[in-house]
């Protein structure tokens, strides 16, 4: 019989992608896939090691799969706990110090030598070297079919910001070859894909060199979205996650000439304090933020922005506070995501003294997270009454209900009676609830 496989993924889009690779790789060599833990014979934790709350995460879900796991072994069955993803890059031995059922511990450069894996007896190892190059090499084409597909074109980071273990769990950064990443969208548009989301934790810093009339010519991530774009059936292009010091003339070009390349923009600033800023190693200071998204909004008048912000890095005073308060003011961002800082062990900043009081940075996270979510929903509230494509993506909870985005991200429930799944359709938006749209067809 078929050997049944579960994957819980913790964390950020590199992971999703990663967790479906993992599901191409274990179906096509035989794994069936199963949404239920206690029916597993192999179950894979892919983990985020970003904030604490989030690595720790990992260790309560693998006390209660040992019990799972113990009481299989009494039935005289195997179950085969594996955990991936960068937890495991960062925490390797202590992983299996810590819990004795787990099998392997695989990081996210390796995690294409699972079925090879699952085939031999030995178990305990730790796998972390940085195969990236050989991964990207191993994975079989993909069955899964979704309206929307992410596709990873660029993984690690060169820019060690003071709080961040990316670059020591995901290593040096890495580009793929256009031709992988071509073949690989082929492949899930024909598979019914038309949105894909380019991801990287510096997709910004995209580079490859194609050779085109015989001669060598480099292709960032602009040139690869124009590549991309090309491709029939393809409608919507998007991409995540880009660094400030990396927003070239072409990208905003490429904004301005491509319809398929959406008209947002995510853009971690983490801080609107020059000081704090400087701090984090971020080589960029508020001014020159706010002048690259001045530049942007000339010239592409109709994008949108959001980003990631940090509050209590260590030595954040009120007034450098106040100074992201007012960044965000300027910038007038469609939707954010707010954190407090976590000192990650291994990274520059968790070796200073100077914490800001848990109270403080609660009362900061607050503050701003009031203010984000009122630009969210001032954003929002100018779309009702107005008409937007959207793309449906599947079905809603109710009957007869479709789900769709807007180019902004913003989820969409319409009702129809024929299959919407694929389309793009102009909509009616009609209500707002919570942070939802609702509305009616109009073509
Ligand atoms: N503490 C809090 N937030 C962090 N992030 C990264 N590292 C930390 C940390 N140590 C946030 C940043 C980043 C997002 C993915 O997670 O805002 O952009
Ligand atoms: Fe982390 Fe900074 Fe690299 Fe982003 S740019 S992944 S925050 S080190």
């Amino acid at each position: 019989m078929n050997q049944s496989f579960f994957i819980k993924t913790y964390g950020c889009q590199m992971n999703d992608y990663d967790s479906n690779k993992m599901e191409d790789l274990l179906t096509f060599n035989g794994f069936s896939k199963v949404s239920n833990v206690e029916k597993s014979d192999v179950a894979i934790l892919n983990t985020c090691h970003i904030r604490k709350k989030a690595s720790e995460k990992l260790y309560s879900d693998l006390g209660r799969l040992s019990v799972f796991k113990e009481n299989k072994n009494k039935l005289g069955k195997k179950m085969h706990i594996i955990v991936t993803g960068c937890v495991a890059q960062a925490e390797g031995n202590e992983i299996i110090r810590r819990n004795k059922s787990v099998d392997y511990v695989i990081g996210p450069q390796n995690f294409h030598i699972i079925p090879k894996l699952l085939k031999k007896k030995k178990t305990n190892q730790i796998f972390t070297e940085f195969l990236c190059e050989e991964k990207f090499k191993s994975l079989p084409s993909s069955n899964i079919k979704n309206v929307s597909r992410l596709v990873t074109i660029q993984e690690g980071c060169d820019k060690f910001c003071t709080f961040c273990v990316v670059p020591y769990t995901r290593g040096a950064e890495y580009s793929r070859q256009v031709e992988d990443i071509y073949a690989e969208v082929l492949n899930y548009i024909k598979n019914g894909t038309s949105e894909i989301t380019l991801l990287g934790q510096n997709v910004s810093s995209y580079k490859s060199i194609i050779i085109e009339k015989s001669k060598k010519k480099e292709v960032n991530l602009s040139g690869l979205m124009n590549i991309l774009s090309k491709i029939p059936g393809l409608k919507r292009i998007r991409y995540l996650t880009s660094h400030p010091s990396d927003i070239s003339d072409d990208l905003i070009s490429e904004h301005k000439n491509n319809k398929s390349v959406m008209p947002f923009l995510h853009l971690p600033v983490q801080s609107g304090s020059s000081k704090i800023l400087k701090l984090m190693n971020r080589k960029h200071t508020k001014e020159e933020y706010l002048s690259i998204i001045s530049k942007i909004k000339k010239n592409v008048p109709k994008m949108a922005f959001s980003s990631d912000f940090i509050v209590g890095y260590p030595g954040e005073s009120n007034n450098d506070f106040e100074e992201t308060l007012d960044l965000i003011e300027k910038v007038d961002f469609a939707s954010s995501y707010s954190f407090k800082y976590s000192p990650r062990p291994g990274t520059p900043a968790s070796t200073k003294k100077n914490y800001i009081n848990d109270q403080i940075s609660n009362l900061r996270l607050k503050k701003i997270q009031e203010l984000l979510n009122k630009q969210q929903k001032t954003f929002n509230t100018s779309f009702i009454d107005k008409n937007i494509d959207v793309l449906i993506s599947g079905r809603g909870k109710k009957e007869n209900q479709y789900v769709g985005r807007t180019p902004y991200l913003q989820p969409v429930h319409i009702v129809s009676s024929r299959n919407l799944i694929g389309k793009i359709l102009k909509i009616k938006i009609e209500s707002l609830t919570s942070f939802s749209f609702h509305g009616k067809i109009i073509a």
